[in-house]
């Protein structure tokens, strides 16, 4: 599928708009509109519900963008965090190493180091695509965006927008487990913005400067990083699919295992990682998404980021190939230790059984792209028939869940959809609409995903029922007044077929 397509249906949609377009925009970054605020607000609201409230191990915390620029010495990013730039010595264009080596030589450049990137260029003579000018060598370039804090600007005044949510979960630590009464195994939740000074923002919003992260990062003891007391045999019976890093040296397709194989083969190596992967991989299942579109990545040794002891990612397959959404670390130690070395604080737990201080380990860091999974729910939602384009959306994403439509403004029907709108509002989102022929309003619905709409017509009058419509059989139904925010409820629940709910 066209990616300029979904971007331009974005934008015609109120899905998501370009930045500062009345300014000729800016790169790497993207507003959300009327519609696409609502979804992304479902997405996340979802996501919170799941796996914090629900959850009686799961914490949450929501900590500040800028934070004291020590935090990044000691976590490694302003040393290690970077991406692979090189210019062209003829007309000075920059280009991102890698980017430019997957697009001329259309091989993966995931991972590979600089070494690596320098040798691919000078074997296969890459030359700069705008003037065919050579290339100085590749080097790391740090993506931290700097500022400054106060009016005088000086080497103290530098701080850094965080360029992941996790580190505040680190530095919040101890106060978090303390304040919560939480004890080992649990873990802390953080949801928010995070920045990256991107060489080369692309692919729509799948690679942004700015964007939001839902991370948990789940603490053990580290005698304890293999019991995981919420795997189950529906878990590990579960199937997925996985690309695992030895198949990728043999450039060998993803395939089809159950959790329970994974952790057994090891190639997963704890139940907690597993069961973390598990549970996000199910999470985009059970809404909806294609499990053809979904795969397991097992990150090689090359690649693996500087905190991390294994790590695995949950790719979808865009138009652009098979990219990232989640990631989920195991950090182990790296982190807190870090931390402990240098603030000088106590950041270890006291375990009472050992009768020793321990520094937990961060066994699964579930590490999730708010943008990108949108981005993932409109994509593989997105059908074209021969007469319609719908997001056939979960109805749990959808940004507005019903509308309602008076079939004519006169004799009354326009106050008793109005009537109607007032008592469903109370339980569901929904937006009363009298404008426009009703198959232009059903059409305007579809588009952006709203799974069921509501005609109020004369029989209404009469009867006190009213026509619910399902956006993706176009079927419909007759329903009474009074069962309809019921009706409605379980529908979007999920909870009753959609022929069978006015019965
Ligand atoms: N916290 C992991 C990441 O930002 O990729």
């Amino acid at each position: 599928m066209d990616l300029d397509k979904i971007t331009s249906f974005c934008k015609r949609t109120g899905i998501i708009f370009p930045n500062s377009e009345i300014y000729s925009g800016l790169s790497g970054f993207w507003d959300y509109g009327p519609v696409g605020v609502q979804m992304k607000r479902n997405m996340t609201d979802l996501w919170w519900k799941e796996f914090v409230e629900n959850r009686e191990d799961v914490i949450g915390i929501d900590g500040s963008i800028i934070t004291n620029p020590d935090v990044w010495k000691a976590s490694g990013h302003l040393e290690s965090f970077s991406d692979p730039l090189m210019d062209c010595k003829k007309c000075k264009k920059r280009f991102r190493a890698d980017h430019l080596i997957e697009d001329e030589l259309d091989v993966s450049t995931e991972g590979k180091s600089v070494d690596k990137l320098n040798e691919l260029i000078s074997n296969e003579g890459l030359k700069c695509p705008r003037c065919g000018g050579n290339f100085t060598d590749v080097k790391d370039f740090n993506l931290m965006f700097e500022t400054n804090i106060g009016p005088v600007k000086s080497d103290n005044s530098k701080a850094y927008l965080r360029p992941e949510t996790a580190q505040l979960i680190f530095t919040n630590f101890k106060l978090a487990m303390e304040t919560s009464r939480q004890k080992l195994p649990f873990g802390i939740a953080q949801m928010g913005k995070a920045f990256r000074n991107e060489v080369s923002p692309r692919n729509f919003v799948f690679r942004t400067r700015e964007f939001g992260q839902m991370e948990i990062e789940y603490f053990t003891h580290p005698d304890k990083r293999d019991n995981c007391p919420y795997m189950t045999d529906d878990i590990r019976e579960y199937e997925v699919n996985i690309l695992t890093a030895e198949d990728q040296k043999e450039d060998k397709e993803h395939k089809k295992i159950t959790i329970g194989q994974a952790i057994d083969s090891g190639f997963m190596e704890t139940e907690w990682l597993a069961y973390w992967l598990y549970q996000h991989y199910r999470w985009f299942v059970d809404l909806g998404v294609d499990e053809n579109n979904l795969r397991l990545r097992e990150h090689r040794e090359d690649e693996m980021a500087h905190y991390a002891r294994s790590c695995f990612d949950i790719d979808y397959r865009f138009p652009f190939g098979w990219k990232e959404v989640y990631g989920n670390a195991d950090r182990g130690d790296f982190d807190l230790r870090r931390h402990i070395e240098s603030s000088g604080e106590k950041l270890g737990v006291y375990d009472q059984e050992m009768e020793e201080r321990i520094v937990p380990h961060v066994v699964s860091e579930p590490s999730q792209g708010i943008e990108r999974s949108l981005l993932v729910f409109i994509m593989d939602s997105y059908t074209e028939e021969e007469n319609r384009t719908y997001l056939k959306l979960h109805p749990k994403i959808a940004p507005v869940k019903c509308r309602i439509f008076p079939l004519m403004t006169k004799d009354g029907l326009d106050t008793k959809a109005r009537e109607i709108f007032e008592r469903l509002k109370e339980d569901i989102h929904v937006e009363y609409e009298d404008r426009g022929s009703i198959g232009k309003r059903y059409a305007r619905a579809d588009e952006i995903g709203v799974p069921y709409c509501i005609t109020v017509d004369y029989d209404t009058l009469e009867d006190d029922t009213v026509t619910i419509r399902d956006r993706d059989s176009t079927d419909q139904i007759r329903v009474c007044i009074d069962d309809l925010n019921e009706v409605l409820v379980e529908l979007i629940e999920g909870q009753v077929e959609f022929s069978e709910a006015n019965k």
